[in-house]
């Protein structure tokens, strides 16, 4: 399977923080926004990873993450010259994607809670079709709603609905067949301009092929797109590595662990780092 991270457009709503960079090379807590996403991906097994941002960063982006060789994985790099909509990633990504499925992971989605890694293979062996997966939230108009059966299983999906019919959001984390494609590339833009996601997982729905995963209660899907988000995320990293000497979204941990590198590729990984707490943690956990 193949991996894409979306991490382009504007951050218009992190302005004047976004005029000079990009929202996913902002830090959450002790590393870049951006490491949260592919530590997903690499948790799911995915070795293979396409970075989408816009044209100002792609640099940026290459300087922060080189060609993942280090890592035991392989990035790319392409650019999106206009958000044109999440679904133009798998337009941008064809020729990465090629026969493969594919795991589209937004760049600024933060995702933590017990079993997640596991949770994700599973949807990566499993996968028939596409998986999406539902996180409750008080305030379901901001995203892309699913509407559940009495058993949990979708039966209807609106984008940013005025009067939500469930509480249940879709996270940026959706798992596709290859035929994800031919879907996006046949999709016309919606009333607000883009080629959206939710028609994508709709087009699955309506053929019996979509599957939910709930994200349940005493799990982690934090928002960062605005000032106080952000910061608000940041602390709940803070606090989570402080009282339990872990880290969260540690790729190098992660590649090690995954069984992308060894234990002294590692270690070397962290001594590169060793002037910040987080190069010394990767040394103590590789040691
Ligand atoms: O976060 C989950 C939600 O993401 C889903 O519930 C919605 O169904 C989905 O449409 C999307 O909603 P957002 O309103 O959060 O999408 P937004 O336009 O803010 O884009 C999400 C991220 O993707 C953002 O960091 C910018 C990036 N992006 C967005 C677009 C439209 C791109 O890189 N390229 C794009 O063309």
């Amino acid at each position: 399977m193949k991996g894409i991270v979306l991490a382009g457009g504007h951050g218009t709503r992190l302005h004047p923080i976004t005029l000079g960079t990009s929202k996913q090379l902002l830090p959450v807590y002790d590393k870049p926004m951006i490491y949260y996403p592919i530590s997903v991906l690499m948790l799911a097994g995915i070795t293979d990873i396409l970075i989408i941002s816009a044209p100002q960063y792609v640099e940026s982006f290459r300087r922060l993450l080189g060609d993942g060789s280090a890592l035991g994985v392989r990035f790319g790099y392409v650019a999106q010259d206009e958000p044109r909509g999440l679904a133009d990633a798998f337009v941008l990504g064809a020729g990465h994607i090629g026969d493969d499925a594919v795991a589209l992971v937004l760049g600024d989605n933060v995702f933590h809670g017990p079993g997640f890694g596991r949770m994700v293979r599973a949807a990566v062996r499993g996968l028939d079709g596409c998986v999406l997966f539902g996180y409750p939230v008080s305030d379901p108009e901001r995203y892309g709603v699913v509407e559940v059966d009495a058993e949990g299983n979708p039966v209807g999906l609106t984008e940013k609905p005025a009067e939500p019919r469930s509480n249940i959001a879709v996270t940026g984390l959706y798992f596709y067949d290859n035929e994800v494609v031919d879907i996006a590339a046949r999709l016309t833009p919606s009333r607000r301009g883009e080629l959206e996601i939710t028609d994508v997982n709709r087009h699955y729905l309506d053929r019996g092929r979509c599957r939910l995963v709930p994200l349940g209660r005493g799990f982690a899907w934090l928002d960062t797109g605005t000032h106080d988000a952000l910061i608000n995320a940041s602390q709940y990293v803070q606090t989570l590595e402080h009282r339990q000497g872990v880290r969260i979204a540690c790729l190098e941990e992660i590649a090690w662990r995954m069984g992308f590198i060894d234990r002294e590729a590692c270690y070397r990984l962290g001594h590169e780092l060793s002037h910040s707490s987080y190069g010394r943690y990767i040394m103590a956990v590789a040691a």
